[in-house]
């Protein structure tokens, strides 16, 4: 648990409500959590949802791991302390889009159980989804569009995720998608139908 450091803080109730903002957005707001090995396709896979509900006139947004790293998560790097404080901030970041109405989408190896089921815990049931992007290491190794596998394996990258640091597979995500089996519009078209299934979205 993060300690708590400030005290005589109070919290501010809003005026408006996450219903009222779902109500005007004729969507609900949710969290869908990609997670898997780097190279699994997560980035992009995010990306083709966000364009895709975009489409359809639903508030989306993508928070990408490298990106959020450039900025509020300049000061941490790939120790499990330093990618357990990424997620937490950025389950609580990923909250805070949803309370606003928007349908997130997070792209992080995150690759701890433990720490994906505490940006997990800080949701409603219904709101946050484990999306599992699976794919074959050999894969996501062949794809490595950064280079970054090549380096692991040269010995030139320390702590990298599926070479010499831990991925822990999800036990219960709610949708596994196979991106090293189906073409990414059939991804992307996946997550489409569940959420029309939990009705975060309108069917068309
Ligand atoms: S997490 O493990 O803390 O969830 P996050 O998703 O934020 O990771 O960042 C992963 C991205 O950082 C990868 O897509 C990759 O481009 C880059 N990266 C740089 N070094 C590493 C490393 N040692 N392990 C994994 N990813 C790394």
């Amino acid at each position: 648990m993060t300690e708590q450091k400030a005290t005589n803080i109070t919290w501010h109730q809003s005026l408006i409500t996450r219903a009222d903002r779902e109500e005007r957005n004729r969507h609900k707001g949710a969290i869908l959590w990609l997670t898997g090995l780097p190279s699994s396709g997560k980035s992009t896979l995010a990306h083709e949802i966000e364009r895709q509900l975009f489409q359809r006139s639903c508030n989306s947004y993508v928070l990408d791991g490298d990106n959020v790293r450039h900025g509020l998560n300049k000061n941490l790097g790939f120790s499990p302390e330093d990618r357990k404080e990424n997620i937490r901030r950025l389950g609580e970041v990923a909250k805070l889009f949803a309370d606003a109405g928007v349908i997130v989408i997070t792209a992080f190896i995150s690759p701890y159980r433990e720490d994906r089921d505490s940006a997990r815990a800080l949701n409603e049931p219904g709101t946050f989804f484990e999306i599992f992007c699976k794919c074959s290491a050999g894969e996501c190794e062949k794809r490595d569009p950064k280079g970054l596998w090549q380096k692991a394996r040269k010995g030139e990258l320390k702590e990298f995720t599926g070479v010499s640091a831990p991925y822990e597979d999800p036990e219960r995500p709610e949708i596994v998608v196979e991106t090293d089996q189906h073409i990414l519009e059939e991804c992307a078209l996946q997550i489409m139908r569940f959420l029309e299934d939990q009705n975060i979205i309108r069917r068309l």
